[in-house]
């Protein structure tokens, strides 16, 4: 099949359309077969909001959240989409105009509008996911917003009774009074208890680890001072390590703090010096940072303890920071230096201070890297992924895709000109035949379908179709029925 880069410029640029409209608890048309045994909740969080009052955001990470609900209940799909009502979104509707500065963009009016303004605006746009009986959305600056599992609406910021309140220097809790509460928590299956990190920049930066029980209480927060600013966006949790890979980062704090740049164009990511692995013990004790992984880490897909004492982590690798704010951009940078992506296994040795990498597909771009829940550092053999069709060679992410760690074999559906999302796997036991759901855009119709694919080759089982097109979105959840969980 050939795409032409144009068209699929085309195709994403329409991608960002914002979405118009809430619908509530409305059923939806399905070809192909369900399986019988889908019951559940799948739940998924994107921007779905580019601009306010004209004035288009800066960076696709602004885009205001929007959470979309699908009930599968005995072949027959339901469907509910809310936008996160955050106090910034909702003062920015009733204003009809921009009032908070974001990650990557900066309010119309210069340095008065925005200098000494470093509230930024909670995005509330990258997943959404169900522990301890609560559905919270989540962004990686901020804390996370509490919204009902049934209607969608938001119940208000989760502080987690009060552990989240910032107790740090005053300009750190000027500027964010709740702590972070990053995007990509760690769920383990089997016991319930999830683990998160939140990054505070500032003299000292400080990483903060969150223990949450299957009950949804709170441990209060571990802190690890470090010794520079850096950038997080996800970790890993083995049995025994949490494993975060720190990039060298400067942020331009004047510059930020005066206005004159937001502050993804005040944060400089310096992938000429590889990161550091910090391992921090989860039992306690000494932590310990190992040097050497070149490169730029957004996801770690899967990570499981070795019996020698190290650490086995399959991670997508870029070979630079990418342009995010750019698409254009971004795809220039991967034409130009074969910046695609990868999926690569990432082995650290704590006794010998040292790592390796090495790929495991050299052909294909790998993103939004999803594994089968299970127990936190439990060894997996799938890895899924939207990547690049093999032999094409426009770097659009226009494939679903399976990695077996085992065999190395790499399976593909070829989506053509569609844009799909994150598949979320639906097995909740290992015994249990698998599903995939990942919400697609259409580009050449200008909407979208949510498909069902068969984990073991990717197979489309079902097709349900969506009243609106939703953009490209983040991350989301699979929440089983359940009867005891009363969601309704
Ligand atoms: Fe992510």
């Amino acid at each position: 099949m050939t795409i032409h880069r144009a068209e699929m410029l085309k195709i994403l640029a329409e991608a960002m359309t914002p979405v118009e409209r809430e619908y509530t608890d409305i059923e939806l048309s399905v070809s192909g077969t369900l399986p019988p045994a889908l019951n559940g909740v799948l739940y998924r969080n994107g921007p779905g909001h580019f601009e306010r009052g004209g004035v288009p955001y800066g960076h696709a990470f602004d885009g205001d959240g929007h959470v979309c609900r699908f009930e599968f209940v005995h072949g027959r799909v339901r469907y509910t989409n809310r936008f996160v009502r955050t106090q910034a979104f909702c003062a920015e509707e009733g204003a009809g105009r921009m009032l908070w500065r974001g990650f990557g963009t900066q309010k119309p009016g210069g340095l008065l509008a925005n200098g000494l303004r470093l509230r930024f605006k909670n995005a509330a746009n990258t997943n959404v996911i169900w522990q301890g009986r609560r559905l919270l959305a989540l962004w990686e600056g901020g804390a996370p917003h509490r919204l009902d599992p049934v209607t969608l609406a938001t119940l208000g910021e989760e502080d987690f009774a009060g552990l989240l309140r910032n107790r740090f220097d005053p300009l750190s809790r000027w500027s964010t009074p709740l702590l972070p509460f990053s995007a990509h928590p760690q769920l383990d299956a089997e016991s319930g208890e999830l683990i998160n990190f939140g990054l505070v920049l500032g003299h000292p930066s400080r990483l903060l680890l969150y223990r949450v029980d299957a009950r949804g209480m709170m441990a209060t927060p571990e802190v690890h001072q470090l010794d520079r600013f850096s950038f997080v966006h996800d970790i890993a949790v083995t049995a025994r390590w949490i494993c975060v890979l720190l990039p060298f980062a400067d942020f331009d704090i004047p510059r930020a703090l005066l206005g004159l740049k937001s502050p993804a164009a005040s944060l400089k990511l310096n992938t000429e010096r590889p990161m550091q692995a910090l391992l921090i013990p989860r039992a306690g004790g000494p932590t310990q940072l190992i040097d050497g992984v070149p490169g730029f880490v957004f996801h770690i897909a899967a990570a499981s303890d070795r019996d020698d004492g190290g650490l086995d982590l399959h991670v997508i690798r870029y070979p630079s920071f990418p342009a995010l704010g750019d698409v254009d951009g971004f795809f220039r940078e991967v034409e130009q230096t074969g910046g695609l992506p990868r999926l690569e296994r990432l082995q650290i040795d704590p006794a010998a201070n040292r790592c390796s990498l090495s790929p495991c597909s050299e052909e294909v771009g790998f993103e939004l890297p999803t594994v089968n829940p299970g127990r936190l550092g439990a060894e997996r053999r799938q890895i899924y992924g939207i990547g690049t069709p093999v032999g094409r060679r426009l770097p659009f992410f226009s494939a679903v895709q399976r990695f077996d760690m085992q065999t190395g074999e790499l399976i593909q559906q070829d989506l053509g000109a569609d844009l799909p999302g994150e598949p979320i796997p639906t097995a909740t036991r290992p015994d249990q035949e698998d599903w995939l759901l990942s919400l697609v855009y259409r580009g050449a119709e200008r909407r979208s379908d949510l498909l069902v694919l068969r984990a073991e080759d990717l197979a489309i089982q079902a097709t349900i179709e969506l009243p609106n097109a939703v953009p490209p979105g983040f991350h989301g959840c699979w929440v089983p029925a359940d009867p005891s969980e009363k969601m309704r």
